[in-house]
């Protein structure tokens, strides 16, 4: 287990290019893989959760070159069984999206994780496949990972989604693509629409209506053509440098080519709301923030799903802001890669924020942080919220089980210590 010390200091200035879009990263790789020929892939996450998706394709057939840093041509000409369990390691959206792939194929895959993975809730994909006429089978008749995958036979269906979960929506437009007629998902809270939208780029045709307040979308069965992608920068590793410039006196930050669409770019209006100096230019996605004082906000159960990932280190602005912040609706957070209502409410807690969770309500005060130590408890945005709260604590920070900002961000201290020198 690794540990890093983050030390509080003077003003970040600088520019810094985030890893490209980890969401947008394992959706291209699995398209890619499904087409019959060579797609270019630009910018690509270099995380490892990306990393387990891109050997899992490579173990179903495709052949996959690198032509540079985080660029790859991949060569799709249908997929074959692996030999061996397909390991996600970490990644939530790898095993959902890939369960629904891999039930449309005629053959039997096996997936599995790391400790994080074997307990979170597959139901919410199982539910759906069963009623594709999936068959696929949870640990010990359970419906946790591993998960038993056997492909083929699919029919489409009409599904509303009961949880707000792009992963759901992502899973079940997969199964799609190899089902005997059209699928259709129904919203009632959208989620991101990455699949939707690499899909319509593969070529695959989508509908998409508004039905009063629900969103319906449907995709028929279908291969992708190959495609070229550039992903733009993951608006969720954007967020620590946008909360980080905004608390720390002094600080201009830039991030380059940051991804915008719908349902990913909800952080930035909840911190806009509290008073944060910043804005997403549209042409370049560049993100620039300044620092400036923080208010208290209340962020609605609606808000949520387009800034799921980035409660954590909202946590952190709340915690550097005037009065109270609260998010509502956040059960959700409990079955991420930790219990994050648990993990931001300990780890802050021990640096000293007035951190409550009430119900599925986090209430975050504003006041000072101390430095001590902290766990990630495995989980890569505990790790980097812990990190930017400690530029703002009275003395060093010390993050324990450090190694899984890998998962989602390996460059996270080289750029740490670039905006701290200054640029
Ligand atoms: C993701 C969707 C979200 C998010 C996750 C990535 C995706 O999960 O938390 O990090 O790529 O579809 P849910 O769909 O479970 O909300």
């Amino acid at each position: 287990m690794s540990t890093q010390v983050v030390e509080p200091g003077g003003p970040l200035v600088g520019r810094v290019q985030v890893p490209g879009d980890k969401s947008i990263s394992h959706r291209v790789l699995m398209l890619a893989g499904l087409a019959d020929g060579t797609s270019t892939i630009r910018g690509l996450s270099d995380g490892d959760d990306v990393a387990c998706t891109r050997r899992i394709m490579e173990a179903l057939g495709i052949t996959v070159t690198e032509d540079g840093p985080c660029t790859l041509r991949v060569e799709g000409r249908g997929l074959e069984p692996a030999n061996g369990t397909l390991d996600v390691g970490n990644s939530g959206t790898g095993i959902r999206l890939l369960a629904g792939l891999l039930a449309g194929l005629p053959f039997r895959s096996v997936l599995d994780g790391d400790a994080s993975i074997r307990h979170r809730p597959m139901d919410r994909i199982l539910e759906p496949l069963a009623l594709m006429g999936a068959k696929v089978s949870g640990r010990d008749g359970s419906s946790l990972a591993p998960l038993t995958i056997d492909g083929g036979g699919l029919r489409g269906i009409e599904y509303r989604l009961p949880v707000a979960s792009a992963q759901v929506k992502g899973c079940v437009l997969f199964a799609g693509l190899s089902a005997d007629g059209p699928t259709t998902i129904v919203e009632d809270r959208p989620s991101r629409t990455h699949t939707e939208e690499l899909m319509e780029a593969a070529g695959i045709p989508l509908v998409g209506e508004t039905d009063g307040p629900l969103k319906r979308v449907t995709v028929k069965p279908g291969c992708p053509a190959p495609f070229d992608h550039e992903v733009a920068g993951d608006p969720s590793q954007a967020a620590f440098w946008a909360v980080a410039a905004s608390i720390v006196p002094g600080s201009e930050v830039v991030v380059d080519n940051v991804y915008s669409g719908p349902a990913r770019s909800g952080f930035i209006d909840v911190l806009a709301r509290m008073g944060a100096d910043l804005v997403h230019d549209p042409a370049t996605g560049d993100l620039t923030v300044r620092h400036a004082g923080l208010t208290g906000t209340v962020v609605t159960p609606d808000e949520v799903p387009g800034l799921v990932d980035e409660v954590p280190i909202l946590a952190v602005a709340a915690a550097c802001a005037e009065g109270e912040t609260e998010f509502e609706g956040v059960g959700e957070l409990r079955i991420k890669e930790s219990d994050r209502l648990a993990t931001v409410e300990s780890e802050l807690g021990r640096m000293g924020a007035d951190v409550r969770v009430d119900g599925d309500t986090l209430v975050v005060r504003g006041g000072s942080l101390r430095g001590t130590r902290v766990d990630s408890h495995h989980d890569h945005r505990i790790a980097m919220s812990c990190a930017v709260a400690g530029l703002v604590a009275d003395g060093p920070t010390t993050i324990r089980g450090w190694e899984a900002v890998a998962t989602s961000y390996p460059g996270f201290e080289t750029h740490l210590d670039v905006l701290q020198g200054g640029g």
